[in-house]
């Protein structure tokens, strides 16, 4: 019985699958040690030639050379293993060009990638290199940013198992660094004002938005009350404009104008139960002139977390804002309305 045990320990262990859970084909070229009994370690580095980007080939390979030749490194590997570096360019640090890099790396038998370093280059690759290879191929990066590469990455279910972040910091950690601020002054709620791309030069193209997505997604979680604002959408209007209309309108509500129960404005979304309500409407009004910072041609933005969407005008310039009345039933209805 103990022998048996044995037997099917050995059968089972000597069977290894890979993510695909097949069988992995083997590829000669991928052992260390070549027959005539060289051992190399082919590392690829997956990163743009061009300097723009913080982490490029001139600048990065340099640091590797410097780092292969410190005692930690040096002693980290038995002494008959040698390591061969190899670049390849991922022209401007594109998903495309990052995918067709790997691609190539992979077919020159690399046994490990660092990069890319851009969110969008990188996930393409870190989505895949879990198949390639007899058991996925590592990637090691500083990139990955945004809060999809820190989810977990322990086996094949997870998105990005394979990749090692390497990186001190992420935007999650600048995300909880601003909402820890608010949280010390006792804020409630901001205005995100965005440049979707701009900063390229960290982590490639959308680097502000990914940024601004990563950020939204914890101010939700720690509901905290944000308006985006996507500076590239400007609705003709000039910055000066654009901050009146975005704190005017959102932020004094005391002043904005009732809708008679219409019920099309859009209120910020998420109010948690700890906001104090709005100081009361001056519900004397008769004629439109008396609403003060009424704005007929006020655009809502659209309740896309990225500001990205589409801004429609509410009411057409010439129509007569609603005079509201006061009655019970006027502040019942701004209520109801509030609430979404
Ligand atoms: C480097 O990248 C930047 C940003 O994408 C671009 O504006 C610039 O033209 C590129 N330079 C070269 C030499 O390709
Ligand atoms: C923005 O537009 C307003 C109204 O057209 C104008 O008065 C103001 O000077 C402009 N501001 C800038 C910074 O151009």
């Amino acid at each position: 019985m103990g022998v048996l045990l044995i037997i099917f320990v050995l059968v089972c262990s000597g069977y290894a699958q890979n993510c695909r859970e097949e069988e992995p084909r083997e590829r000669k070229c991928e052992n260390v040690c070549s027959d005539d009994g060289i051992c190399k370690i082919r590392a690829a580095l997956l990163l743009p030639k061009n300097t723009t980007f913080d982490a490029s080939l001139p600048v990065v390979e340099p640091v590797f050379e410097l780092a292969m030749q410190h005692d930690v490194v040096r002693n980290a590997f038995p002494p008959w293993v040698q390591f061969e570096w190899r670049r390849y360019d991922v022209s401007d640090c594109d998903a495309a060009y990052a995918v067709i890099t790997a691609i190539d790396a992979y077919n020159d038998c690399s046994h490990v990638f660092f990069g890319p370093s851009c969110d969008f280059a990188l996930a393409s690759v870190a989505r895949i290199t879990k198949f390639l290879g007899n058991t996925g191929i590592p990637l090691v990066t500083t990139g990955g940013l945004t809060f999809d590469f820190v989810q977990p990455k322990q086996n094949c279910h997870h998105e990005y198992y394979m990749m090692v972040r390497s990186g001190p910091l992420g935007f999650k950690d600048m995300a909880y660094f601003i909402i820890d601020i608010m949280r010390h002054y006792d804020w409630r709620q901001l205005l995100l004002i965005n440049e979707p791309e701009a900063q390229v030069h960290v982590a490639g193209k959308s680097t502000c938005l990914l940024m601004m997505k990563t950020f939204a997604n914890y101010l939700k979680k720690e509901d905290i009350i944000y308006t985006p604002w996507d500076t590239t959408s400007d609705g003709g209007l000039n910055y000066t404009e654009n901050l009146k209309f975005y704190l005017g309108y959102k932020y004094t509500k005391s002043s904005t104008i009732d809708d008679g129960g219409v019920g099309r404005w859009n209120w910020p979304r998420r109010r948690p139960m700890s906001t104090p309500k709005p100081r009361p409407v001056p519900l004397m009004l008769n004629t439109a002139s008396q609403a003060p910072n009424v704005d007929a041609n006020a655009e809502a933005t659209s309740t896309d977390d990225f500001g990205h969407g589409s801004r429609r005008r509410l009411m057409p310039t010439s129509m007569p804002i609603p005079v509201p009345v006061k009655t019970a039933d006027a502040n019942q209805a701004r209520r109801t309305n509030e609430c979404c």
